[in-house]
């Protein structure tokens, strides 16, 4: 099945990334985001409100809002992803037993990588979209220029690290359709 993050990459060029600790928090970031311009959000699974709040933003915001999730590690991650219909779905990182999944699943997906060889790994899955992470970690806008010199069929979203004064700089970069980070829900 076919991967349609291009579509939503190139529609987002900001990705904000919340972590939400309190179901409170879906309507307050979905004003806070749209009186900004931003019309998706990736929610992170890192709290036991996560898939609660998934399925709320879904529900209520869903119809013009691109509603991800991030931290996916797992099959079930996605499975569970396919239940609440989300938008779009972000790893960390490329794991064997997601690979399947991921590509059946109809929902656009986003792994992760951070070193060249895991920039390999996922070309020969055949995947050319990736979130590189965590982007400050791992050599930032340099390491980006190299990746594109080397890889020039891999397009990225950074985020780790990306802030206000330096997002423009990463998206200026021609390998970079959009950046992702929590600064975004921070101001
Ligand atoms: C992520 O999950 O993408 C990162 O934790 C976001 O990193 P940031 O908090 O540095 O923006």
């Amino acid at each position: 099945m076919q991967n349609n993050i291009e579509a939503i990459l190139k529609k987002n060029p900001l990705i904000p990334v919340a972590t939400i600790d309190n179901l409170s928090q879906v309507d307050s970031f979905y004003s806070h985001l749209t009186s900004h311009g931003i019309h998706c959000i990736e929610i992170t699974l890192r709290t036991p409100v996560s898939w609660e709040a998934i399925r709320l933003f879904k529900e209520r915001y869903g119809k013009d809002f691109a509603v991800g999730v991030g931290t996916i590690v797992s099959p079930e991650d996605i499975e569970r992803c396919k239940e609440l219909n989300v938008d779009f779905m972000v790893s960390p990182g490329l794991g064997d037993a997601m690979i399947d999944v991921f590509n059946s699943s109809g929902i656009p997906f986003l792994p992760g990588v951070s070193t060249p060889s895991e920039i390999i790994q996922g070309l020969n899955r055949g995947w050319t979209f990736f979130k590189f992470f965590p982007a400050d970690l791992f050599g930032g806008i340099k390491a980006l220029k190299t990746y594109g010199a080397i890889f020039s069929q891999a397009k990225f979203c950074p985020t780790g690290g990306i802030n206000g004064e330096n997002a423009n700089d990463f998206l200026q970069l021609n390998n970079v359709l959009s950046v992702g980070g929590s600064w975004l829900l921070s101001d």
